[in-house]
């Protein structure tokens, strides 16, 4: 129930208003977001690789309405891989980046679903250049046919091109086995959008039993699973299942979230996993930020102190 409010409120421009313009903010929002610049998150992401760890990162904003907007968006990321290359933090995909469909113009009321595909392709050719790759971030369960018919329609150029699958939806599974082909880049995490009943599984074990089972498929695949989630027993499973496909360390990969867990991120990386923080920056920060504290209630506190005092 305090999930689906905080969700609600990550959708309301009043609770928006209120919340960006509050004193205490600004503490939270550092521990998630790497900075309003690419040079600040640039410099962020060179900590991080120092440390062992890859990056993905992205560029806060999402459901543009204009397609100037999504233009907008678009360059900033192709900017983005140039500037990662220059600095040398992209070969080899050490820093990719990970885009929202809907902040490159799928929610357009005109053309949207051949605007964003435009748009994609044109980061994907910048960060073919830069050595590189990209992976479409999966919003709410509306947008999942059309991002999954855009990266379909992009995977012929780009074969690296990575997408996001969500264990709280019913479908995921099927999904799974129908993108566990050879090159495909999978990202398998339990789902941060609100969605209804015969669409998502309502409780969180079933999110979590479909989370494994997605994973055992992505696993035996020939594909590159991604696996996204802090929870301690899914990161314990995914060796076990691993070794039970006959996979080595560096054919697969687990990510977290900048902020979230980072000393369980450098304690993967230093045992040999392969570990990819995910990086956003940009000041568009405020639907990210309430859907990490809708994850976890004990983060309430702020948002009732946002709420209550500003200034
Ligand atoms: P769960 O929420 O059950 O948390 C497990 C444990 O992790 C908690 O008990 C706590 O210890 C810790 N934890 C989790 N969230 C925390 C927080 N915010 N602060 C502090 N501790 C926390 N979703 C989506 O719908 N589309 C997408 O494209 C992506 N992309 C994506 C990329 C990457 C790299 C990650 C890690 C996650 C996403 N997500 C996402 C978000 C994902 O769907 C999910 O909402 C969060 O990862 C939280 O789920 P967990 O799997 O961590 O489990």
């Amino acid at each position: 129930m305090l999930r689906r409010i905080l969700l609600a409120a990550s959708r309301s421009a009043r609770t928006r208003q209120l919340v960006t313009s509050a004193r205490y903010t600004r503490d939270v929002v550092a521990r998630y977001v790497a900075g309003h610049s690419a040079a600040e998150a640039a410099e962020v992401t060179r900590r991080l690789l120092d440390d062992g760890l890859l990056v993905t990162l992205d560029h806060l904003g999402e459901d543009t309405l204009h397609a100037g907007q999504a233009a907008a968006v678009t360059r900033e990321y192709t900017g983005l891989v140039t500037r990662l290359a220059a600095a040398g933090l992209a070969w080899g995909g050490r820093a990719e980046v990970s885009v929202k469909p809907t902040a490159v113009g799928l929610g357009l009321a005109e053309h949207g679903e051949k605007t964003a595909a435009e748009n994609i392709a044109r980061i994907c050719a910048a960060a073919r250049d830069a050595g590189t790759t990209v992976t479409i971030d999966m919003e709410d369960h509306s947008t999942v046919e059309p991002t999954l018919r855009i990266l379909g329609d992009l995977r012929g150029e780009f074969p690296d091109l990575g997408c996001v699958l969500q264990s709280s939806l019913r479908r995921t599974a099927d999904d799974c086995a129908a993108l566990a082909v050879p090159g495909s880049r999978v990202r398998l995490c339990k789902g941060a959008y609100a969605a209804p009943d015969g669409v998502a599984f309502p409780a969180r074990r079933e999110v979590d039993r479909s989370y494994a089972r997605c994973l055992r498929l992505l696993m035996t695949g020939p594909g590159y699973p991604m696996i996204a989630t802090h929870d301690p027993r899914l990161i314990r499973m995914t060796p076990v299942l691993a070794g039970l496909a006959g996979r080595e360390p560096g054919s697969y990969e687990y990510q977290m979230l900048y902020g979230v867990r980072p000393a369980e991120q450098r304690r993967l990386a230093r045992a040999g996993g392969q570990v990819r923080v995910y990086l956003p920056y940009g000041s568009d920060w405020y639907s990210y930020l309430v859907r990490r504290l809708a994850e976890r209630p004990a983060n309430l506190a702020f948002f009732l102190r946002s709420l209550a005092s500003r200034g």
